[in-house]
């Protein structure tokens, strides 16, 4: 496998009014070509932070990470960034949305409608096209930013809380579309979730983080992404296993 970011050693501290704040204290992660990792831990231990750091939006205040064996120096188009709310373009319809990013970078117009295409296809919202996005639901809207974002075809999709905001059956249609692409695509999949069931059951690695200053306390492999893929998702999430695995990681964050 093939190392994509390797993190060593990251600290980020924040100057505020009341003192220097340690928000993340000694990460070290070694993400490959391919991997879906999640990131869970109580609000406020520095998540977003380390995400920040990892889009190249922040730099650390201590330890090193590198993008594809050189020093990572700003935010680039190979990591795709979707946030909890969708930031879109009102003026702009679906279509355009997509497009916009392969607009910016020049691509010639054949070869930009056979992306968009392609990624309104994979998030399945080809009849949506020439709506704009105020008059898409909640979903639809995040499923338009995941579309502009894999239309840039990143090595990896960094995602922050991406259905923080949504209701629990669109929540799990979601993840299963995820799933889907991330097997379609091979991408490589960082992602910050509130829920421990979410990241077991798509992930191929949970990090689990402590509270402030944000550590990570412990780095547990799961399964059910690669192995059960022809189980359906309401089954594999109350195996057993599975259960036993979210009341494992349940217990580092509440203990
Ligand atoms: N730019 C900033 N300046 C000062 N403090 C900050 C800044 N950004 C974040 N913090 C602080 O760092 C800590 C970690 O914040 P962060 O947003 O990374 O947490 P999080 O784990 O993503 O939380 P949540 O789960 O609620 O989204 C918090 O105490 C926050 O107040
Ligand atoms: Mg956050």
């Amino acid at each position: 496998m093939d190392k994509l970011l390797e993190l060593s050693n990251i600290s980020v501290d924040f100057t505020t009014k009341k003192g220097t704040l340690s928000a993340v204290k000694d990460v070290s992660m070694t993400v490959e070509q391919g991997d879906f990792i999640s990131i869970v831990g109580p609000s406020g231990c520095g998540k977003s932070t380390l995400l920040n750091v990892i889009g190249g939006f922040l730099s650390p205040s201590e330890g090193t990470i590198l993008d594809k064996g050189t020093t990572l120096n700003g935010p680039s188009s190979d990591r795709g960034v979707v946030f909890q709310k969708p930031a879109l373009y009102p003026w702009l319809n679906v279509e355009q949305n997509v497009a916009f990013g392969l607009k910016m970078r020049g691509i010639g117009k054949q070869e930009r409608i056979k992306v968009v295409q392609e990624n309104l296809k994979r998030v399945q919202l080809t009849d949506f096209s020439q709506m704009r996005t105020y008059e898409l639901s909640g979903g639809m809207q995040q499923r338009v930013a995941i579309a502009r974002i894999l239309a840039n075809d990143p090595d990896i999709l960094l995602m922050d809380e991406p259905f923080g905001a949504l209701d629990v059956l669109t929540r799990e249609h979601l993840q299963d579309e995820l799933l889907k692409i991330w097997r379609e695509t091979q991408k490589t999949v960082i992602l910050i979730t509130h829920s421990v069931e979410e990241a077991i059951y798509l992930s191929t690695s949970v990090y689990i983080m402590s509270e402030l200053p944000g550590k990570i306390l412990k780095e547990v492999k799961t399964p059910f992404s690669t192995e059960y893929k022809d189980v359906g998702s309401r089954e594999i999430k109350s195996l057993p296993e599975f259960v036993k695995l979210r009341e494992e990681v349940l217990s580092y964050i509440w203990s």
